[in-house]
């Protein structure tokens, strides 16, 4: 099928990023993204280009280029869906908050409203792709909605994991390891293989079946989130040994096997997708009774937990064990750097471990602003909003946030918190200075010489 009109329902942090790239590299196609959120939409059509809803680098040039011309953000989902040849589904699947499989597996709600509402209104044949993380077989169930409208549309349904992490999604997308395509339809695999073509060598489209795909994309950010767990777990014992968790980290990095990337030593992962993935896939196995496959990736998130919680406990044992009326100031809040999105921040989670014992804390990042940190904190539900709001306050100035604080907590790598004065924010804490460095991003031997108490994860 010749793809002239493309519809994205989604215009998230997969949606508008991917859908970008693509009309960029196909300007003969007009690709309009839609969503539920008017707000949402109304900004991606802002004129402002530094206030769109998702933050990437290099993202507003591209929406700079294409907006209006041939990629249009729309709340007109209806219309959308109908002149489009291709429908990409790229709505957030968040792991359920009730009933059967409850904290656990993937909440296909939206998903299938967005089945429902294509099988409703097609009146030509459509390609509809799967761009959100689904588990192993949801392709049946779109199908399965899609066939049975009574129509004489015909459906073909493919799986297209996104592979992009987040603060380097335009990249990830201009120059991917691979593209991964999974259907039955081998026409319909190559009308999109084709839009991926503009700019992917032939030989990275990987074509499989729609089963394998959707395993795939859980099994890639499994076997991340995996590797990031096995080193936290070796920085613990890094601690107690004397060895150094950068060093070990190098020195297997440099197994070929192995390799170097994904074996930084952190606070523990967040993020929308690696949790959520693994819950996701523990829950599948666990539906299949494979106890053993389940337990086992059960594992990375057990330690995920606890390396959250440890670093807490270790702040609060260090500042003599009470944190209760002392200003801790957080340097960062979003799950990583170069992005705005806080989902499953690792932030969030130590926070409240310092809040549950009465800390105050002043938080700081270059990119998520203030109404984040508290609907974050509230989503928790642990304390009242009132406490939150008086014991969390939200600076714009880093220098104003750790003023008289008892210890700094480092919660993201933001490049710029390395350049910072370091000599004048001594000066300026209560002492002896803390240092809880949570990303390894400062150099003991500087901090040390400045007259802080430095202590970083596995050393
Ligand atoms: C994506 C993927 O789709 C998800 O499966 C993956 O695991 C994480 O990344 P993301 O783009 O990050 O989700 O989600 P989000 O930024 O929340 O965007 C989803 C958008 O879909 C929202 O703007 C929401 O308003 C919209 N939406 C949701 C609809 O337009 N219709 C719906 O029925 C539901
Ligand atoms: C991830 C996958 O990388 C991407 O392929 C998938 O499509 C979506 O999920 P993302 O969550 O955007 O992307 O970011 P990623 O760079 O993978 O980082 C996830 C978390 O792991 C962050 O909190 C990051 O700080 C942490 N991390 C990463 C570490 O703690 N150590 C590392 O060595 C790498």
């Amino acid at each position: 099928m010749k793809i002239t009109k493309i519809c994205c329902i989604g215009a998230g942090y997969v949606g508008g990023p991917t859908m970008a790239v693509i009309a960029l590299k196909n300007p003969t196609i007009k690709v309009t993204i839609v969503d539920i959120n008017e707000e949402r939409i109304a900004a991606w059509n802002g004129d402002d280009l530094s206030q769109l809803p998702v933050y990437e680098p290099g993202l507003a040039e591209i929406v700079e280029k294409t907006r209006d011309k041939n990629l249009f953000f729309s709340t007109n989902i209806d219309e959308a869906i109908d002149e489009a040849e291709m429908i990409f589904i790229s709505v957030n699947t968040p792991t359920k908050t009730y009933g059967k499989g409850k904290g656990m597996a993937a909440d296909l709600k939206y998903v299938e409203l967005c089945a429902r509402n294509i099988a409703k209104v097609a009146t030509t044949d459509k390609i509809v792709v799967e761009k959100s993380t689904l588990p192993v077989r949801t392709a049946q169930a779109i199908k399965s909605i899609l066939h049975n409208t009574g129509s004489d549309v015909n459906f073909h349904i493919l799986s297209n994991p996104e592979f992009l992490a987040e603060g380097t999604a335009v990249q990830d997308l201009l120059d991917p390891d691979r593209v991964l395509i999974g259907g039955e339809s081998s026409e319909a695999i190559e009308s999109l293989a084709n839009i991926y073509g503009a700019w992917v060598d032939d030989a990275q489209i990987l074509r499989t079946n729609v089963w394998s795909s959707e395993l795939s994309k859980l099994t890639a950010n499994a076997f991340l989130a995996q590797r990031i767990s096995s080193i936290n777990a070796i920085s613990e014992l890094c601690e107690k040994t004397e060895a150094d968790v950068n060093e070990v980290a190098k020195a297997i990095g440099m197994d070929s096997r192995i390799g170097p990337k994904f074996l930084n030593a952190s606070i523990g992962f967040g993020g929308s997708c690696f949790q959520k993935d693994i819950l996701n896939l523990v829950y599948i196995a666990r539906s299949y009774n494979l106890s053993e496959v389940a337990d086992y990736w059960e594992q990375v998130i057990i330690l995920n937990d606890h390396q959250k919680r440890r670093f807490a406990d270790h702040l609060i044992s260090t500042l003599y064990n009470t944190v209760s009326g002392k200003k801790i100031a957080l340097l960062g809040w979003a799950f990583k750097k170069d992005t705005n999105d806080t989902r499953e921040s690792a932030a969030i989670y130590v926070s409240d471990h310092l809040l549950n014992e009465q800390a105050e804390i002043a938080v700081y990042d270059p990119k998520v602003n203030a109404h984040q940190v508290y609907a974050d904190l509230n989503y928790l539900n642990t304390r009242p909003e009132k406490e939150n709001e008086q014991l969390v306050s939200f600076m714009s100035d880093p220098y104003e946030a750790v003023k008289d604080a008892h210890a700094i907590a480092i919660m993201t790598e933001w490049d710029e918190f390395k350049t910072y004065d370091w000599e004048k924010i001594y000066h300026h804490m209560k002492k002896p200075a803390f240092i809880f460095d949570g990303r390894n991003i400062l150099n003991k031997d500087e901090m040390t010489k400045i007259g802080f108490e430095y202590s970083s994860i596995g050393k």
